[in-house]
């Protein structure tokens, strides 16, 4: 299995803080039978992390996951929340986008809205020859109550990841009961743990393919696993046509 969101990389973010804990991550990431990992890093956020960094970082992880004969690959990436320089940034390889080079770039938005300039950033984004992916957004606040912009984002170009652990229940039932709606009206790409730790925030990952193949069927649940192989390896993911939610907020029929 391939983990294409993974706070992974020790001090940089909110994940492990040190090397030992990073490493305990991964030994928790092929145990649940995940070969590669991208980190990805918060920035932009209450973190920075620029691409200079991360590849760095990622490298140390790395030879630290040899020197121990751990088999796990860890790719670069960064989780960036938008803002309205994003691509001012990108001009100046402060952002970095999967595997140092391909064309998905994984974004953030805040927790609770969706800024006004998001329409028109992804499709510039896109302009520049880059795919966003929006991370989480079973999560956000805003897209649960006016589904019909997660409609309009997705219908435009850009990618999903939901996350595992809030597809199995970790982060309560509305954001269980979203990410299943979300996947039910093809606006899911991905799935992935953004995992932090090996406690609250584990990765859940096997447990999540397990309940699509449960509620979605097999075709689905191949349908996630293959295009985290396609991301990782730049090329064309596999996209249903979106379709719309039928009731305007998903808080009517939560
Ligand atoms: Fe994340």
């Amino acid at each position: 299995m391939i983990d294409i969101h993974c706070h992974i990389l020790p001090g940089v973010d909110d994940g492990p803080a040190e090397m030992s804990e990073a490493i305990e991550l991964a030994e928790h990431a092929v145990q649940e039978g995940i070969t590669t990992i991208i980190a990805t890093p918060h920035h932009n956020s209450r973190y920075s992390n620029n691409k200079s960094k991360i590849l760095d970082e990622v490298q140390r992880l790395n030879k630290a996951l040899t020197d121990r004969n751990i088999p796990l690959n860890v790719l670069p990436g960064q989780e960036i929340r938008i803002i309205g320089e994003f691509l001012n940034a990108y001009e100046t390889d402060e952002l970095l986008t999967v595997n140092n080079g391909n064309q998905y770039v994984l974004v953030e938005l805040p927790f609770s809205e969706v800024p006004h300039y998001t329409e028109q950033l992804l499709f510039d984004i896109q302009l520049k020859g880059l795919v966003p992916v929006i991370v989480h957004p079973e999560r956000n606040t805003e897209l649960m109550n006016n589904p019909d912009r997660l409609y309009k984002l997705v219908k435009n170009g850009a990618l999903t990841q939901i996350t595992s652990g809030a597809y199995v229940g970790k982060l309560g039932r509305k954001v269980k009961s979203f990410s299943r709606k979300i996947i039910e009206h093809n606006l899911a790409h991905f799935i992935a743990s953004d995992a932090h730790d090996i406690h609250k925030r584990g990765f859940y990952l096997r447990q999540a393919y397990e309940q699509i193949q449960k509620e979605f069927g097999t075709s689905t649940r191949y349908y996630f696993e293959e295009n985290a192989e396609l991301l990782t390896a730049g090329k064309n993911v596999m996209k249903e046509v979106p379709e719309k939610f039928k009731k305007r907020s998903f808080a009517w029929f939560s």
